[in-house]
C-alpha cells in the first residue's frame, strides 16, 4: 500500500514529540533562544496522528496551529520542556526529540527588567548547563522497548559526528541534518541522513519535511515490533 493513502499502522500506539526552540529568560523581557521553527517536529506529529498513533506534542514557542487531533502540550524552558516530555514519556511507545534544547540557561534571572547605567559597562551573562532530555530518557527507559529518536544539525563530518553523538546520547536512531544552503532553520525542505544505534543509514532525500516524518515513522514502526 503506497503511503499518503495512510495506513494506521501506528493504530493503538502512543508517541511523543519535542518541537521548537527552547528560551531560556534573563529577566522579563529578553531571552536567550535560536531559530528552531517547530515545522518538522509538527510534520512528524501530523504524520504520525495520520497513522492512528495518539500523539503528545511538546512545543517551546512555536507560532504554529495547533495540529488537528494531536495533544499539545506548551512549554518555554528547557527545564519546562523536560517535565513535559518525561510525564509524557511515561507510557510512550516512541520518543522523537525534534526540539532544539538550549544547552545552557543564564545562571540568574531578574525580576525586574535589567537597565542600562551610563558610564557602566555591561555584565557578563553567566550560563549554567541545562539537562539533556535525550541522554536521559535514553538511559533510564520509562517502558521497555521505547524507541527514542534524537535530532541533530551538523556542519562538518555530519555522519561522524552523527555516529559520535548517537552513542553518546544512547537513542536508537538519530536523524543527521547537513546545516547549509536550501536546509536551514525555517525551511520548508530537509535532506538527513537517519543513524541507526544497530548501525543502519537510511539517506532521506531533499523534500518536504513530511516525507522525512513519514521514513522517521517507517523506521520506529520497524523497531517497534
Ligand atoms: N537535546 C536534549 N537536551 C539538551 C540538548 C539537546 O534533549 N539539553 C536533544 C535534542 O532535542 C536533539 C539531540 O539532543 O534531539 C541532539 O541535540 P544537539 O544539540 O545536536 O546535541 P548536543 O549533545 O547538545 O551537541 P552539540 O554540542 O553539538 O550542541
Ligand atoms: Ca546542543
Amino acid at each position: 500500500l503506497a503511503r499518503g493513502v495512510t495506513e494506521p499502522d501506528l493504530a493503538g500506539r502512543h508517541v511523543v514529540v519535542s518541537a521548537g526552540g527552547t528560551r531560556e529568560p534573563l529577566d522579563p523581557v529578553r531571552f536567550l533562544g535560536n531559530r528552531s521553527s517547530g515545522k518538522q517536529g509538527y510534520a512528524l506529529a501530523r504524520t504520525a496522528a495520520a497513522r492512528g498513533a495518539r500523539v503528545t506534542l511538546v512545543a517551546a514557542n512555536t507560532a504554529l496551529a495547533d495540529p488537528a487531533g494531536v495533544d499539545v502540550v506548551r512549554v518555554g524552558t528547557a527545564v519546562q520542556l523536560r517535565e513535559a516530555v518525561l510525564k509524557a514519556a511515561a507510557d510512550a511507545d516512541a520518543v522523537v526529540m525534534a526540539a532544539a534544547v538550549a544547552d545552557f540557561r543564564p545562571a540568574a534571572y531578574a525580576t525586574g527588567k535589567i537597565k542600562k547605567k551610563d558610564d557602566q559597562e555591561p555584565e557578563p551573562i553567566v550560563l549554567v548547563r541545562n539537562p539533556d532530555v535525550l541522554a536521559e530518557i535514553s538511559a533510564d527507559r520509562a517502558r521497555s522497548g521505547q524507541v527514542i529518536v534524537g535530532f541533530a544539525a551538523e556542519t562538518d563530518d555530519v555522519l561522524a559526528n552523527g555516529r559520535a553523538k548517537l552513542a553518546r546520547k544512547g537513542c536508537d536512531l538519530l536523524v543527521v541534518n547537513e546545516v547549509g544552503e536550501r536546509k536551514t532553520f525555517g525551511a520548508e525542505e530537509n535532506e538527513a541522513v537517519v543513524l541507526g544505534a544497530d548501525g543502519s543509514e537510511t539517506p532521506v532525500p531533499h523534500g518536504p519535511k513530511e516525507a522525512l516524518a513519514e521514513t522517521v515513522w517507517d523506521l520506529v514502526g520497524a523497531r517497534l515490533g
